[in-house]
């Protein structure tokens, strides 16, 4: 049976498909058969992962496909349950499909960026998921909130702070693994199969293995 992680946010721009390739690469290099669903019309995972093999920088145990239609995820998900792990990768808002997914869904990831605006977003997506499980007598699925585009420098800020109080009040899981925005994360969505696949071993790619690792970790075993 495939793990299945959901990736999905209240809206879009916040970093589903980025966090997606970033953990498919984590774990297909870990050795994990790893597939990721693509719902997004746009296809941009598909597309993606087409220049990772026209690039030569194809990330062995990782595969990618398409499903736009909905209703078919569920028996997309069924044939592909050799896999080790399944993510699926949503599109924009994605409250009915994460809801329709909510009962098999293993793990459910939300990247948020760090503002209040995003923030009180995604509590209101969290909340709403929370009451359409609660009427259908179902249970919550497991979720963690990843703060995403992180610049180091903003430490200290007013809107990390304003937006872990609000977390907190709210009951909203939250990794401690922030991913920081990183030109490296771009190069790999730009066409590199995953951050194990680029040459030099300077500190930039160093630390970004490291915070890819870490977020991982955090995410599956906590
Ligand atoms: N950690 C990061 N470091 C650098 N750039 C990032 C990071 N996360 C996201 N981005 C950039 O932010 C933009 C939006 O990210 P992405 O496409 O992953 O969002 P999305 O939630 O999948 O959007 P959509 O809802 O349109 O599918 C992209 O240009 C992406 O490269
Ligand atoms: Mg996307």
């Amino acid at each position: 049976m495939a793990s299945i992680i959901t990736v999905a946010t209240p809206k879009g721009g916040s970093g589903k498909t980025t966090i997606s390739i970033i953990l498919a690469g984590e774990l297909s290099n870990q050795g994990f058969k790893t597939l990721i669903i693509d719902t997004d019309k746009q296809q941009s995972a598909i597309r993606w992962h087409q220049k990772t093999l026209s690039n030569n920088s194809r990330q062995e145990n990782l595969e990618v496909l398409a499903s736009t239609e909905p209703s078919k995820i569920v028996s997309l998900l069924d044939e592909n349950s050799h896999f080790d792990v399944i993510i699926v990768d949503t599109a924009g808002f994605a409250d009915q499909l994460t809801f329709a997914l909510s009962s098999i869904t293993d793990l459910l990831v939300i990247p948020c960026k760090i503002s209040s605006f995003d923030g009180d977003q995604v509590i209101a997506f969290v909340n709403q998921l929370r009451e359409l499980t609660a009427k259908d007598n179902k249970e919550m699925p497991k979720y963690k909130v990843v703060l995403n585009e992180y610049d180091p420098i903003t430490k200290n800020s007013k809107s990390l702070e304003n937006v872990y109080k609000s977390f907190i009040e709210h009951n909203i899981s939250v990794s401690d693994v922030l991913m920081q925005k990183r030109e490296r994360v771009k190069t790999i969505t730009e066409g590199t199969g995953s951050l194990y696949l680029l040459k030099g071993k300077d500190d930039a790619t160093v630390n970004a293995q490291t915070n890819s690792r870490n977020l991982a970790y955090d995410l599956l075993n906590n």
